[in-house]
């Protein structure tokens, strides 16, 4: 019985002879979950096998994902899916690990930080427990390792480490023999995260150059500036990550600009979306998923990812926030406004990511 229920054919067989539909997993995961968590088809189950105090508002969680999991490069998002009180929620993290930890231990790391006022956050901090299990997605993004060795400059701030942990400690791994420095910002030193293992990494790593900066700490705010900059030898040679908050980010981008530096050297990740503000009044519309053959009628600005939801269809999705382009659709007709740049469609036929495009009176959509 439980082979058949792993295999997703024999699922699909079962559920179109049943009930005469293709999507087993709405049919069958509640029951595979009430079995045993792990077999479930909707998503990749993964068990939480430890948590690790990182700082005062950081946790590390050690993840083991189930084997058909795809696996990642460092410097890659998850989206995870957790149940709350009955109602799914859906997040995007940096895994904090190097994927030798997913090839050789089957585990992975999240290390995530305790946001005021998160949902998801505070709950993985204060409910999730050793041996529960949640929904984790297939990785994606771009912020990877460059494929030859040279020089490098990471800056990071706060939490934007973790993609950074994941990609030093690949490199260490690797041997990488190219200069590699690290300007990471914090509020204080109680505040940096991954600690042990970015000291770690300075003792046994000779390319490795790790400078701490805690903002809060001297007698005026300690902000990236130029002095920083000067003191990172062969800085215009380096290819350049990012990952922090925006602030921290825009001024990172600017002060590269000014000493030349080309911005196809920059590479950053985001750490939330920007969001344009959009007027509520112009937005909303009636939304026909015309394969579905659902039609919906919309207001204010939701994006048509949480429209389709919000009608019981399941479009793919990744990040949802733009950036991972999997619920990419056809539009077929109608107007969308970009939640990232406020920018209209044309009125006809084009692709658009369904997470970030709000309807702009009425649309239809190749779902
Ligand atoms: S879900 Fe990633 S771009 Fe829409």
């Amino acid at each position: 019985m439980l082979s058949l229920l792993e295999n997703n054919g024999a699922l699909r067989w079962l559920g179109k002879q049943l009930f005469n539909r293709e999507d087993p997993a709405a049919f069958f995961d509640p029951l595979l979950a009430s079995i045993d968590p792990m077999l479930v088809r909707q998503y990749v189950p993964a068990r939480v096998v430890d948590i690790v105090d990182e700082t005062a508002d950081t946790r590390t969680f050690v993840l083991q994902p189930a084997p058909r999991w795809q696996g990642f490069a460092a410097g890659q998002h998850v989206n995870i899916c957790i149940d709350i009180d009955g109602v799914r929620h859906n997040r995007t993290f940096s895994l904090s690990c190097s994927p030798r930890q997913w090839q050789q231990h089957g585990t992975v790391t999240l290390t995530i930080k305790r946001l005021p006022g998160g949902r998801v956050t505070n709950w993985m901090h204060d409910q999730l427990t050793i041996g529960t299990t949640l929904g984790l997605g297939e990785a994606f993004g771009e912020f990877l390792a460059p494929e030859l060795p040279e020089p490098l400059l990471f800056i990071a701030g706060g939490s934007g480490i973790t993609p950074v942990l994941s990609l030093l400690e690949t490199l260490a791994a690797d041997d990488f023999r190219a200069p590699v420095t690290l300007l990471y910002f914090v509020r204080t030193q109680a505040d940096v995260i991954g600690a042990e293992r970015l000291y770690a990494l300075r003792q046994r790593w000779p390319a490795f150059t790790l400078t701490v900066v805690a903002t809060d700490e001297g007698r005026t705010p300690q902000y990236l500036s130029d002095s920083h900059l000067d003191a990172v030898p062969g800085l215009s040679a380096r290819r350049c990550y990012f990952c922090g908050p925006k602030g921290l980010m825009d001024l990172a981008g600017d002060l590269l600009y000014h000493r030349g530096i080309d911005e196809h050297r920059i590479h950053s990740t985001f750490f939330s979306a920007p969001k344009a503000a959009l007027p509520d009044a112009d937005l909303g519309g009636d939304v026909r998923f015309e394969r579905s053959n659902v039609s919906v009628e919309a207001s204010g600005d939701v994006a048509l990812l949480e429209i389709a939801e919000a009608a019981r269809l399941s479009p793919k999705y990744g990040c949802r926030m733009g950036i991972c382009h999997q619920c990419s659709c056809r539009k077929t007709s109608g107007t969308v406004i970009n939640r990232l740049t406020g920018k209209a469609s044309g009125p006809g036929e084009e692709s658009i990511q369904l997470c970030v495009s709000v309807p702009q009176g009425p649309v239809t959509v190749d779902l």
